[in-house]
C-alpha cells in the first residue's frame, strides 16, 4: 500500500508530466488577408473554406500548378521555411513575421505575386531562377540573408513553398473580390477562371526573360562619362539626385505593399538587386516591380548602348566610397524642382 502522501506526490508528478507532455501547442494557421475584413462573417468563412479546398492548410498545403507540371517536396519546403524564413516572412507569407516590424525595407509580402528583382519586364512575375538567385545570394544592404550553404534540394523546395504561399495569396485576393461583388463564392468559377488567371501570369513570365539588345561592352572611362550625362538628362537625377545619393527634397514614395520607400542611394556600395552589369541593366531597363523605380524599356528601346553607359556610371557610383571618395554627410546639392 502506498502512503497517502506518496499518492499525492505520484499524482503531482503525473500532473506535471501532463503539463509538459500532454499539452501540444496548436500548429500555426494561415490567416485570412486583411482585405477580407469588410466581408460578413459567413462570407469570410466561405472564402476560407474555398481556400482550404483549393490550397490546403498550413500542415497540408497544396500548390497551385498547371496541369502536367510538378513541384518539389512541399513538406521539405515547409520545414526549411519554418526554420529559416518564417520569422521575417510570416506563416501566411504576408511579410509580417514577428521580427518584420522594425525592418526597412520590410520582408516581402508574397501574396501579391510581386517580386522586385526580376529578369522579366515591369509588371511581370519573376522567373523561377530569379527567386533561386535571390534566396541563394540574399539581398545586400537589407535584412534578407543569403542561403548559399543550403543543399540544392532545400533551396528548390523552399522556392516551391514560397510559390505556394504567393499563388495562394493571389488567389485569395480574387476569391475575396468575388465574395465581395457576388455575395457568394462560386467554386466552379474559382476553378475555371480564377486559378487559370493566377497560373497564366507565372507561365507568361517564364517566356518573357529580357535579354540586352546589344552585348555587354568592356567599360572604359568614356562609358562612365557618357553614362553620367545620360543620368543627368534622362530623368534619373530627378529621383536619385545629381550625385546619385537620393538626397532630393521629394525623394519619398510608396511601394505596392503600402510602405514608404526612397530612391536608392547609388553610392552606398550595396546594390540590392546585385552588382553584375546584367543585374544593373535589368534594374534600369525593366524597372523595379512594386516600387517607383520605372522601366526605361520604352524610352531606351532603340538605345541599348545608353543603358550600358548608365550601367557603367552606376557601377562607378557604387564604387565611389571604396575608392576613398567619401561624400560629406547631408544634402550636397539640394533638389531644385524644375520651374
Ligand atoms: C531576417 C529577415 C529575413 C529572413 C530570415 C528571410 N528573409 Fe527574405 N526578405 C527579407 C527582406 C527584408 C526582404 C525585402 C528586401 C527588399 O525589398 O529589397 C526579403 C525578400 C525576399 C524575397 C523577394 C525578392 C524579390 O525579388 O522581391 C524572397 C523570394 C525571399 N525574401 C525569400 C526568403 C526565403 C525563402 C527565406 C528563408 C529561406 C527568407 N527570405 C528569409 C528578410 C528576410
Ligand atoms: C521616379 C523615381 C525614379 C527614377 C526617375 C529613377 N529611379 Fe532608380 N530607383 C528609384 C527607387 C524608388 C529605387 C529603389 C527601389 C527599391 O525599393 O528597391 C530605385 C532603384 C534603382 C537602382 C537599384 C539599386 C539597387 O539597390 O539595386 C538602380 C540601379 C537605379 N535605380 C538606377 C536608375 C537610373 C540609371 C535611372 C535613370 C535612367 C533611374 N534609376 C531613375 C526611383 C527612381
Amino acid at each position: 500500500m502506498l502512503h497517502p502522501d506518496r499518492w499525492m506526490s505520484l499524482c503531482g508528478a503525473l500532473a506535471m508530466l501532463c503539463v509538459i507532455g500532454c499539452h501540444r501547442s496548436e500548429p500555426p494557421q494561415f490567416v485570412i488577408s486583411e482585405t477580407a475584413k469588410d466581408l460578413s462573417a459567413e462570407l469570410q468563412q466561405a472564402v476560407q473554406a474555398e481556400m482550404v479546398k483549393q490550397t490546403g492548410t498550413f500542415l497540408k498545403p497544396k500548390m497551385l500548378i498547371a496541369d502536367g507540371d510538378s513541384h518539389q517536396d512541399l513538406g521539405r519546403g515547409q520545414a526549411v521555411y519554418q526554420e529559416r524564413c518564417v520569422q521575417c516572412h510570416g506563416v501566411s507569407g504576408d511579410g509580417n513575421g514577428p521580427s518584420a516590424k522594425y525592418m526597412y525595407p520590410r520582408p516581402r509580402d508574397y501574396r501579391k505575386g510581386i517580386f522586385k528583382f526580376a529578369s522579366t519586364p515591369y509588371g511581370y512575375r519573376p522567373l523561377r531562377d530569379d527567386l533561386v538567385r535571390t534566396i541563394r545570394q540574399g539581398i545586400r544592404g537589407t535584412s534578407m540573408p543569403g542561403f548559399n550553404l543550403l543543399p540544392e534540394a532545400d533551396v528548390q523546395s523552399v522556392v516551391d513553398y514560397v510559390l505556394t504561399l504567393g499563388r495562394r495569396g493571389e488567389l485569395e485576393r480574387q476569391v475575396i473580390d468575388m465574395a465581395d461583388s457576388d455575395s457568394a463564392v462560386n467554386s466552379d468559377e474559382v476553378k475555371s477562371d480564377l486559378i487559370p488567371a493566377v497560373l497564366t501570369r507565372w507561365s507568361e513570365a517564364e517566356a518573357a526573360e529580357v535579354l540586352p539588345a546589344s552585348p555587354q561592352p568592356r567599360f572604359t572611362p568614356e562609358f562612365v562619362e557618357r553614362g553620367k550625362k545620360a543620368f543627368l538628362t534622362r530623368g534619373c537625377s530627378k529621383c536619385h539626385g545629381e550625385d546619385g545619393r537620393g538626397q532630393t527634397a521629394d525623394n519619398r514614395g510608396a511601394d505596392a505593399w503600402g510602405f514608404q520607400t526612397r530612391a536608392a542611394d547609388l553610392t552606398s556600395g550595396m546594390l540590392h538587386g546585385g552588382n553584375r552589369p546584367i543585374d544593373i541593366y535589368r534594374r534600369i531597363y525593366n524597372g523595379i516591380n512594386g516600387t517607383p523605380m520605372p522601366s526605361f524599356a520604352n524610352v531606351l528601346k532603340e538605345e541599348p548602348e545608353t543603358v550600358w553607359d548608365l550601367v557603367a556610371y552606376v557601377l562607378s557610383l557604387t564604387d565611389k566610397r571604396r575608392r576613398g571618395d567619401i561624400p560629406t554627410p547631408g544634402a550636397i546639392k539640394p533638389y531644385v524642382p524644375a520651374k
